[in-house]
């Protein structure tokens, strides 16, 4: 069985994948990214991202969105949608033009408005905002940040509210706060804030994205107690972008090492009630988003260039297999 048929035997809604649009011409990619019994759920890395969906003011295309969904669709993979608000990948016209507050409020809902309505239903989870806040807890500094103030992250997530299906859970999604620290603090501050207000803020996920590196230090108890920060408060939780890098060269002792650190990734999610599936950041090591981030590391990923499965995919299987 495949790690998303296991995981589902495990207690989670699904084990996915984010799909990259720059390899969908790669078979041996399409048949795995698609194959349901290895994933049930897949993210676009990039097709729904601000400079891809309204490339020009109030001008939307979906082309690369669709490029994902659509065959994920046919497959009956669920689909974690990424990402209305964030601080990269806007377009020209949108970063290069002074705004006024209530001309930028407009150009976010109309944003999320349009994308919301044709994504309609068919996301299991939306990440509304992404990366918000810096290391130390403070708040990012962005464009909506300085231009609409604080208050953006509410407005967001009212307006996704607004338009997209009721069933659809609005997430916030961020890295490093994959442990009890100042940024994952930060964030249960803004859940307290937004659940205790007269009019709640509606939000129902807190997406930890868990980039890892091999062997530093991230344990099976500081992930779980992580999540529970925010299943604590009745909202879901889920890994959202998990990879493992490796600085380079890899080794075969490194390989066990990055294998017991997705193992204890993946088994926090299972074993905290509330944290519903995880997703890794692609599957396939050439298309992984780390040796351009990273250089000297990589190999993050569960299959090796030559579509071999790595060391870590047995043992998050094997894992698997004992619930
Ligand atoms: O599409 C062009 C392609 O036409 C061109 O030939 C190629 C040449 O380099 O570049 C392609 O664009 C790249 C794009 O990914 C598509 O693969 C960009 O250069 C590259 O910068 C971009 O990187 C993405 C990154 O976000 C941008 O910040 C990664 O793929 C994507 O995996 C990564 O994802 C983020 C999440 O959204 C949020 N959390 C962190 C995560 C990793 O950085």
């Amino acid at each position: 069985p495949g790690l998303d048929v296991l995981a589902k035997r495990a207690g989670l809604l699904y084990f996915g994948t984010a799909i990259d649009n720059v390899v969908l011409d790669n078979e041996q990619y399409t048949s795995i990214a698609h194959n349901r019994a290895e994933f049930g759920q897949v993210t676009p890395s990039n097709g729904q991202k601000w400079m891809h969906i309204e490339p020009q003011r109030n001008v939307f295309n979906y082309t690369l969105g669709d490029q994902v969904s659509e065959p994920g669709k046919a497959a009956g993979q669920l689909r974690r949608c990424h990402t209305f608000v964030w601080h990269n990948q806007l377009p020209t016209w949108l970063t290069q033009t002074t705004w006024s507050k209530d001309e930028l409020i407009a150009i976010l809902e109309n944003h999320i408005r349009n994308e919301a309505r044709h994504y309609y239903d068919e996301c299991y989870a939306w990440d509304v905002v992404n990366e918000a806040f810096n290391d130390d807890g403070t708040w990012r500094d962005t464009l909506w940040l300085r231009t609409i103030g604080k208050e953006y992250i509410a407005l967001a997530f009212q307006f996704a509210r607004k338009y997209v299906s009721p069933r659809t859970r609005l997430y916030y999604n961020d890295y490093n706060i994959e442990k009890v620290n100042n940024k994952s603090l930060a964030v249960e501050a803004l859940v307290t804030d937004f659940l205790g207000r007269d009019v709640p803020v509606p939000i129902d996920g807190v997406g930890l994205q868990a980039h890892f590196v091999t062997g530093r230090t991230q344990r099976y108890n500081q992930t779980v107690a992580a999540l529970k920060l925010f299943t604590q408060h009745g909202l879901e939780t889920a890994l959202t972008e998990l990879d493992v890098r490796t600085v380079l060269p890899d080794l075969p002792e490194k390989q066990e090492q990055q294998a017991a650190d997705y193992t204890n990734s993946v088994q926090a999610c299972v074993d905290v009630e509330g944290c519903v599936g995880v997703t890794v950041w692609d599957f396939w090591d050439p298309v992984s988003w780390v040796p351009e981030t990273f250089p000297g590391e990589g190999n993050a990923l569960l299959w090796d260039a030559g579509f071999v499965k790595k060391v870590a995919y047995y043992r998050v299987s094997d894992m698997l297999r004992g619930y």
